[in-house]
């Protein structure tokens, strides 16, 4: 025990109540030291050079990247830990079927055993930071205590963050508690190791009531980065039912087309599965003069505004996104953006001190060291499979760099929202695009999205299950409830948005993929764009509207008829298997499961197996 720490609060700090908060913590964490994050660029430079000292981070080569560092992580903590995360409500039906619970008072007893002394030899960290623009009517703030010096210089590249938080929170003002620790304290002497975490134990718990977060055992992403997951989804989602607003796990877009009109779309995918390309999409040759520009590329909070529209903000301040695959070819911005300010994670090392990852370039160097710190050459990668990336590996990087950046990225009234796109990733059965009828079949579509699991989380991969709008392992309430949260939403919208179901990555006979995805996505949105504004035509099938082939402008593609009618297909008896995938889905969810979409259901099922026109 070291009761003696001093808790260095600085002046500016005038909450009591985060005081009384911080000197708790300490002492059952009893770290040697306590810094409170200012946010400055001086305090980022001095923790990214001692994490250079400590080998926890490479500083990369400054004419290739400059302020560029990448780090690599303990092989046990590469994404987050979803059967470790827990949804820690009074009472289980409230955390519901798809969340792993415990009893509060178990859950703090544990949590206040694997703490207790947890920060021994680190540096306790207490880091303000605001989800949304700093004093804006939408923003939530949160203090994150920490001892990875790690997620603090993330933090200040993904939130709002530093000492003018405080200014905001004032002596009373409210903040969502985040208490964030490794796991693996130092004794005396003790050396410590560049990724230090606990591999045999993680906890990522909310407590939804009382508005509180605590995470252990891990200093990767969504598991460490608190506000990102943990609060601006799983305790903000809580907040939204309460508060009457949603927050999701959606990219926002703006759509221009020549004539300067403006069109924002919001779009839920599951993890990995093309949020952050689909934001940053530049339109291909046939669309000249139209321009998409990124609002956010991962979460969305929404709110009702005066004008009877939805609007949406992004409430990061940065994006964490995977690296592997994001080349010039399929994501320019997203390689622009990296030139500088940014942080890479489990990417490998060229020879000249910059990073590569599968799918980066044409041309795979000659030798690299992996991110796992070892030799790695295409032969070593040949006879062993070894990637040179992790597959999970990001880049964290400010959203101000994104060369396409919305103007009213910042906007505290946020962006109106015309259309809701879902998708997610499947081989076979969802097609390339269909319009939901109305609003209420929409979320009916969102609560049935399967898609093939990625490595953005720890476990099995490639396997379809149900990711109700991309939002499984975000949802800090039972998913039932907030499907009906979001059949409720629509009541007062006077503009509804349109509802839309996408599928990049269905793949023919011989295992490729049939659409060629990224710019060329911008095809399909410039269909949904002429949808929302009553423009161009569509057909009608069994599971919404779609475009007839000549809905869609073909300029320079490849796309023919026949593959069109091919990525467009409804087979009833792949879809009779995936109507008995929801209603398994739907029927684990018992009394809450509102019964409006038991019913789109049944209605579905009857245009499906009545041979309404499969295509
Ligand atoms: P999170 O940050 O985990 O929430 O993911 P995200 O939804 O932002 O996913 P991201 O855009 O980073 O995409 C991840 C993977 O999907 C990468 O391997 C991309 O190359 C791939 N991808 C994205 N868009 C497309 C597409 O249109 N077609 C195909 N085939 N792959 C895509
Ligand atoms: C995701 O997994 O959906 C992410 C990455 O965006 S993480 O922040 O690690 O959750
Ligand atoms: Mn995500």
């Amino acid at each position: 025990m070291s009761p003696s720490v001093n808790l260095n609060i600085p002046e500016y700090v005038k909450h009591e109540k985060i005081k009384a908060w911080v000197a708790e913590i300490a002492a059952l964490t009893q770290p040697d030291r306590v810094v409170w994050a200012d946010g400055s660029q001086e305090e980022y430079d001095r923790l990214c050079a001692e994490m250079v000292a400590s080998g926890t981070f490479i500083k990369l080569n400054p004419e290739k990247r400059k302020n560029c560092f990448l780090a690599r992580s303990d092989p046990s903590d590469v994404a987050r830990v979803e059967d470790r995360t827990y949804i820690c409500s009074e009472k289980e039906e409230d955390a519901g079927p798809t969340n792993n619970w415990m009893a509060p008072q178990e859950m703090r007893k544990t949590l206040n055993g694997l703490f207790e002394g947890s920060m021994r030899g680190r540096t306790m960290y207490v880091v303000p930071f605001s989800m949304g623009p700093l004093g804006s009517p939408i923003a939530q703030i949160g203090i994150e205590i920490t001892d990875s010096a790690y997620v603090v210089v993330n933090m200040r590249i993904m939130t709002r963050m530093g000492r003018a938080v405080f200014d905001v929170l004032g002596r009373d003002g409210r903040f969502v508690p985040c208490v964030h620790t490794v796991g693996a304290p130092l004794a005396p002497g003790q050396q410590d190791v560049s990724w230090p975490c606990n591999p045999d134990v993680k906890y990522i718990v909310h407590y939804p009531e009382t508005r509180e977060i605590w995470s252990y055992g891990s200093g990767y992403g969504g598991n460490a980065l608190l506000g990102k997951k943990c609060f601006a989804l799983r305790i903000a989602s809580t907040m939204a039912r309460e508060e009457g607003w949603l927050a999701e796990h959606m990219l926002i877009l703006g759509v221009e087309s020549p004539e300067g009109e403006k069109t924002y779309i919001a779009g839920a995918f599951p993890s990995a599965c093309g949020k952050t390309n689909l934001a940053m999409l530049i339109p291909p040759k046939a669309f000249d003069g139209w321009k998409v520009t990124m609002v956010g590329d991962d979460i969305a909070w929404i709110k009702l505004g005066e004008d009877g529209r939805l609007h949406a903000i992004n409430p990061e301040a940065g994006c964490f996104g995977v690296a592997p695959n994001t080349s010039e070819l399929t994501n320019y911005n997203g390689i622009a953006m990296l030139k500088e300010n940014t942080i890479f994670t489990n990417v490998a090392l060229t020879d000249d001190g910059d990073v590569w990852w599968e799918g980066m370039t044409k041309e795979t160097p000659a030798h690299l060291i992996d991110w796992t710190g070892k030799d790695w050459t295409p032969e070593i990668a040949r006879e062993t499979g070894r990637k040179a990336a992790h597959p999970n590996a990001r880049f964290t990087v400010p959203a101000s760099q994104c060369p396409s950046i919305d103007p009213r990225w910042e906007d505290p009234k946020g962006v109106p929202i015309s259309a809701f796109l879902f998708g997610g990733r499947r081989a076979s059965t969802i097609p390339l695009i269909y319009q939901s009828f109305n609003w209420n079949y929409g979320v009916y579509m969102a609560a049935t999205i399967g898609s093939e699991t990625t490595a953005a989380a720890f476990g099995a991969q490639g396997v379809v299950r149900r990711d109700p709008f991309a939002m499984l392992p975000f949802c800090g309430y039972h998913i039932g409830d907030y499907f009906d949260h979001w059949l409720r939403m629509s009541k007062n919208v006077r503009h509804t948005p349109k509802f839309f179901c996408v599928n990049w990555f269905r793949l023919d006979e011989k295992g490729k993929f049939m659409w060629p995805g990224f710019g060329e996505n911008m095809r399909v949105l410039h269909w949904i764009v002429n949808r929302v504004n009553d423009r161009v035509g569509a057909k009608e099938t069994a599971l919404g509207w779609m475009p007839r082939y000549e809905d869609i402008v073909w300029t320079d593609s490849d796309i023919d008829k026949a593959t069109f009618e091919a990525l467009t297909e409804v087979n009833v008896d792949a879809w009779r298997a995936e109507m008995e995938s929801h209603k398994e889905s739907f029927d684990k969810l018992g009394e809450k499961m509102p019964k409006h979409l038991a019913l789109k259901r049944e209605l579905l099922e009857l245009r499906v197996n009545s041979g309404q026109p499969a295509r």
